[in-house]
């Protein structure tokens, strides 16, 4: 029965030609599944030696043998280079060039004004400070009363407030006052009380946060700004102790040769009042637009705390006293890079904000 040896050796040669060209190992394993699989082409061939002469199937059978090797061979070595060649194929294609230039990453930083609190909490802390927080939604009771400002006092027109409308009145058309006295916190002063209350003595605390006045924008004014509180409560501070703190603050700031001074001022929540100034950073003192002629700039307002604040903190002014001061770190981050106007920090402008990258 030489046509079941024909056959085997044209299935050789046919296969042999076929896994040459096989381009992936995908198509050479559904090869094998063609040929050596249980119905593949050789299986078949194999079966058909069964109906062949007993003197012709040695023969046969040894063939037929060879040929299922040498393709199983065949088939290995051809996976194995397809494997090697896809492998090489990926390296190639995923390799990562390590001298090419990087691409720049778009670091964020913060802002100046920011920056100038940190600074500010930083100094402060030298001192004893710790920060304590509270909210820029408050009511009228902590923003002026407790601070000894009562409801028809003259001082409220310092503070033009924000007023949270009564539910319902600015649909009507009439809008008024929230009855239960909510509005936005005018300055920080409103924390002062919040502090003494939930804090036992000595306190010294520096309390940062947004404030809102109902301003006319302009250069120098904006409704949204920020402010620093500093407050101290103990048995025995005195005015002596705020001035010497606040003359090291100013040098920390500013330098060690900056000039200081302080006037009488008036805040209702303090008594005894100051203002404190420090030399014209713009003239040195001379007299510029910057400062008005006067060759003096007003970085923040002082005092000891009034007997009735420290009676609405919970302390007995027999027994307490303290002091209290309050500045605006956007004025003073104004001067420290001569921006001239305030709306810029609120602007969100990138060309403005992206170069004040040092405080990272
Ligand atoms: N709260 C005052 C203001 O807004 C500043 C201040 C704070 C003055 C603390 C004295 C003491 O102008």
């Amino acid at each position: 029965m030489s046509d079941l040896r024909t056959d085997l050796e044209a299935t050789r040669a046919q296969a042999g030609k076929r896994l040459a060209a096989a381009a992936t190992a995908d198509a050479v394993e559904g090869l094998r599944h063609e040929l050596l699989g249980r119905s593949g082409t050789l299986t078949a061939l194999l079966r058909g030696l069964g109906g062949v002469s007993a003197e012709e199937r040695p023969a046969l059978g040894q063939l037929a043998n060879q040929v299922r090797r040498e393709l199983e061979a065949v088939i290995e070595d051809r996976l194995a280079a397809l494997r090697g060649a896809d492998l090489e194929a990926r390296l190639a294609d995923e390799a990562l060039d390590m001298s090419a230039p990087g691409r720049p990453v778009r670091v964020g930083h913060l802002h100046p004004v920011l920056t100038t609190l940190r600074d500010l909490r930083e100094i402060f802390h030298a001192y004893g400070f710790e920060v304590f927080e509270g909210p820029e939604i408050e009511t009228e009771e902590y923003n002026f009363e407790l601070l000894n400002i009562p409801p028809d006092h003259p001082a409220r027109d310092l503070w033009d407030t924000l007023y949270v409308a009564e539910p319902g009145s600015i649909e009507a058309g009439e809008p008024r006052p929230a009855a239960d006295g909510t509005i936005l916190r005018t300055h920080t002063s409103p924390v002062q009380v919040r502090a003494m209350q939930a804090l036992d003595a000595p306190i010294r605390v520096l309390t940062p946060g947004r404030c809102y006045r109902y301003e006319a924008v302009d250069a120098s004014h904006a409704f949204e700004f920020f402010q620093v509180e500093g407050l101290v409560i103990d048995c025995d501070t005195s005015l002596a102790d705020l001035k010497g703190l606040l003359e090291e603050v100013a040098r920390a700031l500013y330098g060690r040769e900056v000039a200081t001074r302080f006037r009488p001022g008036y805040y209702p929540f303090t008594e005894p009042s100051v203002a404190f100034d420090i030399g014209c950073l713009v003239c040195g003192g001379s007299g510029c637009p910057a400062c008005r002629r006067s060759g003096w700039m007003t970085i923040l307002g002082a005092g000891m705390v009034h007997p009735n604040v420290l009676r609405a903190g919970g302390f007995d002014p027999d027994e307490y006293q303290g002091y209290a001061f309050g500045m605006g770190p956007d004025r003073m981050t104004m001067l420290r890079h001569g921006i001239g106007d305030i709306r810029l920090f609120f602007s969100a402008d990138l060309r403005f904000v992206t170069q004040f990258a040092e405080g990272r």
